[in-house]
């Protein structure tokens, strides 16, 4: 017999940690996370900072080269962007072949992966400036893709991108315009499309930045990778959360059933979690949820919209959580899916499309951590061990003697 767990002591150290809630798989120099302070720092600038003072595009800069730009540095950057918003025609076609009531993020799944097939270039991940003009193609295409997702599930033409205006801008111009009439861009809901993408931007190893960190490791090519760590983002438990917080808030329906779904989240025997809530690293209030909470006051009062039975249920609930024995002794606090939905919600996207803004956001974190992989000489293919808990050998039984 054979005693798997000798084999291993012998073979040297082995380390049993799953859902890898203690292990490191890289050095990086992106983000830091301090969960217990509740801090939250790009490049060493906080993130409240950069949500205060920042447009998208600065930040996006700032997570692919190290540094905030200067004025000369962020006009050039733009002007790349720009001019890699628009993706081949013939990918529109791609989009035909789904059926209309698809998932936004299965489209983006489909997409994102196809355009490994568009830039035969970005398979040459050993020269730095190829790994750059894969980045910007990212950043820039993605809106493109997200929007084209969006006016595919509600059969309206695709819009192209209009270079004259800014990222978000220009995002919510192809997701809310049409050609039949003008559309103007609200400076306000522009600038909280803006801070919802700099709060997403990135969040050092999380599932679906492993996951792009994983595939990557192999050499595989950069589309094709954002296509994993988008696949990963869809699952509840990561960026799913802030579309299943939507259908909580609404479930619950009303302030007076807050009791109930309080009670059902502390009970061991059901499986209900209150989405929103909670956080691998975060033991204190998520930086992000508090910014969040702050631009969606912002958002409804600048749509007018003075009663959102929504908002009062998260409002009551997060007050309700905060006081309990459980979510303090558990330190679960609100994360930055908790607020995000009503913001989108009062914008007008559709509960399906909140992952995609999500993934949105979160292709320059993903492509940056990438890069700063591929960059890392000490990097190897990333290929976890597993506690075999199987047969040992058996003696093999040819079929006619079996059963
Ligand atoms: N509601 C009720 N109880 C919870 C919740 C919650 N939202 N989150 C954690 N707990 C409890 C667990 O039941 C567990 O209790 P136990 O110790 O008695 O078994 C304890 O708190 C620890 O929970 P784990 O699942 O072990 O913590 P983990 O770090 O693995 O999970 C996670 C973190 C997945 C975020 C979890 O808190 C959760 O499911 N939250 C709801 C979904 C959500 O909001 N996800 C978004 C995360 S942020 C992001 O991805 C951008």
């Amino acid at each position: 017999v054979i005693d798997i767990r000798k084999l291993y002591a012998a073979t040297g150290s082995f380390t049993y940690d799953p859902g890898f809630t203690s292990t490191g798989s890289c050095e990086s120099k992106i983000t830091f996370i301090d969960g217990d302070e509740g801090v939250l720092l790009h490049r060493g600038y906080a993130i409240q900072d950069l949500a205060e003072h920042c447009d998208f595009p600065e930040v996006c800069f700032l997570l692919l080269n190290g540094h905030l730009p200067d004025a000369a540095e962020k006009e050039n950057f733009e002007g790349i962007i720009r001019r890699h918003t628009m993706v081949h025609e013939q990918l529109t076609r791609f989009f035909s072949g789904f059926r209309r009531d698809a998932h936004p993020m299965a489209i983006m799944c489909g997409v994102v992966g196809a355009l490994s097939a568009f830039y035969h270039d970005s398979t040459n991940i050993d020269d730095p400036k190829q790994r750059m003009i894969a980045s910007h193609r990212l950043v820039a295409k993605i809106p493109t893709l997200a929007a084209m997702a969006y006016k595919y599930s509600v059969g309206q033409p695709f819009m192209y991108p209009r270079n004259d205006l800014s990222y978000s801008e220009n995002f919510l111009y192809m997701t809310f315009g049409t050609p039949c009439e003008p559309y103007k861009v609200n400076p306000i809901l522009s600038r909280a499309m803006d801070k919802i993408f700099i709060l997403h931007a990135d969040h050092e190893q999380n599932a679906s930045t492993s996951t792009v960190r994983l595939a990557g490791s192999s050499g595989a090519n950069p589309f094709a990778c954002i296509a994993a760590g988008i696949a990963c983002l869809w699952g509840p438990a990561h960026g799913g959360a802030n579309e299943a917080v939507l259908k909580m808030l609404e479930e619950i329906g009303s302030v007076d059933r807050i009791p109930e779904i309080v009670r059902r989240a502390k009970d061991k025997n059901d499986n209900f979690r209150l989405m929103g809530f909670g956080h691998r690293v975060y033991k204190n209030y998520d930086p992000r949820a508090q910014v969040m909470r702050a631009t969606c006051h912002e958002v409804l009062g600048e749509l007018g919209i003075k009663d959102e039975p929504l908002l009062d249920i998260a409002m009551e609930l997060e007050k309700i959580a905060l006081e309990d024995e459980y979510f303090i002794e558990k330190k679960l606090y609100p994360n930055v899916d908790f607020y995000s939905g009503i913001i989108l919600k009062a914008m007008g996207f559709p509960t399906s499309m909140f992952t995609v803004l999500f993934a949105l956001a979160r292709t320059v974190g993903w492509i940056s951590q990438w890069k700063e992989m591929i960059e890392d000489k000490d990097q190897k293919i990333g290929r976890p061990r597993q506690l075999y808990t199987g047969e040992t050998r058996r003696d093999f039984v040819p079929l006619a003697q079996r059963g």
